[in-house]
């Protein structure tokens, strides 16, 4: 990829930042936890945030105090996912949070390399659902690393993609795994939600309406 060495990269997460699927991911984990009498609250869902589909599970599993064998295990993790795609049927250009279409068509205009790093493995066909997919001119996602958030794996990998070293990318996060995980290799990370749960994000906003091109300049 050329590099565009003087226009930072930006590196969006999906879930929480792009669109709402948080809430479905936390809905479908409910259910997996009330089999084991363990009621998932709020707390526990921050912690579920950007961490990949196999940690959720033993974090549950944890919380829990339960113990499962492998083939539970792997039946536990198709029947949360079976469930989790099918509350995304509907799922649409409409469900693109405020804003982030703006920023992200205005950076591209604007000579600015985008990237993806998802923790999902859903997230090719979250993209394709919203119709966005064509933005991004790196996409790296669960199915790519070995590690997911808060290790920066994938955020090494995607910010070799675009060429750019991670001094010059910027890391869009809803989750305390992902600000984590950009911080441990110098991004620098706008937090989008709460600012209990992302205090040691660079900035924190609640949403792109915050956020102008112009903060970015170099
Ligand atoms: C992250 C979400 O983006 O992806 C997590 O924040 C989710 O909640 C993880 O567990 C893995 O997603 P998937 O779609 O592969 O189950
Ligand atoms: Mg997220």
């Amino acid at each position: 990829m050329k590099t565009k060495q003087n226009y930072p990269t930006f590196i969006f997460d999906l879930d929480g930042v792009i669109t709402k699927t948080e809430a479905y991911h936390f809905q479908a984990w409910k259910q997996t936890a009330s089999l084991f009498d363990y009621e998932l609250t709020h707390e526990n869902n921050e912690q579920l945030k950007g961490v990949s589909r196999v940690d959720s599970l033993k974090k549950i599993l944890e919380w829990s105090d339960s113990e499962i064998s492998t083939e539970m295990f792997e039946r536990l993790l198709k029947e949360k996912n079976d469930r989790y795609l099918k509350a995304l049927t509907e799922l649409s250009e409409k469900d693109i949070i405020e804003g982030v279409y703006e920023f992200i068509l205005d950076a591209r205009n604007h000579q600015h390399t985008i990237a993806l790093y998802s923790s999902s493995k859903n997230a090719e066909f979250i993209l394709s659902k919203l119709k966005i997919i064509d933005l991004f001119d790196v996409r790296v996602d669960g199915n790519d690393v070995t590690q997911s958030k808060p290790h920066p794996e994938g955020f090494e990998i995607a910010a070799k993609l675009a060429n750019s070293p991670p001094s010059k990318c910027v890391v869009f996060e809803d989750s305390s795994a992902g600000v984590i995980a950009a911080n441990q290799i110098g991004m620098t990370t706008v937090g989008i939600g709460n600012a209990d749960d992302l205090s040691m994000a660079s900035r924190i906003c609640k949403n792109f309406i915050e956020i102008a091109l112009n903060d970015f300049k170099a």
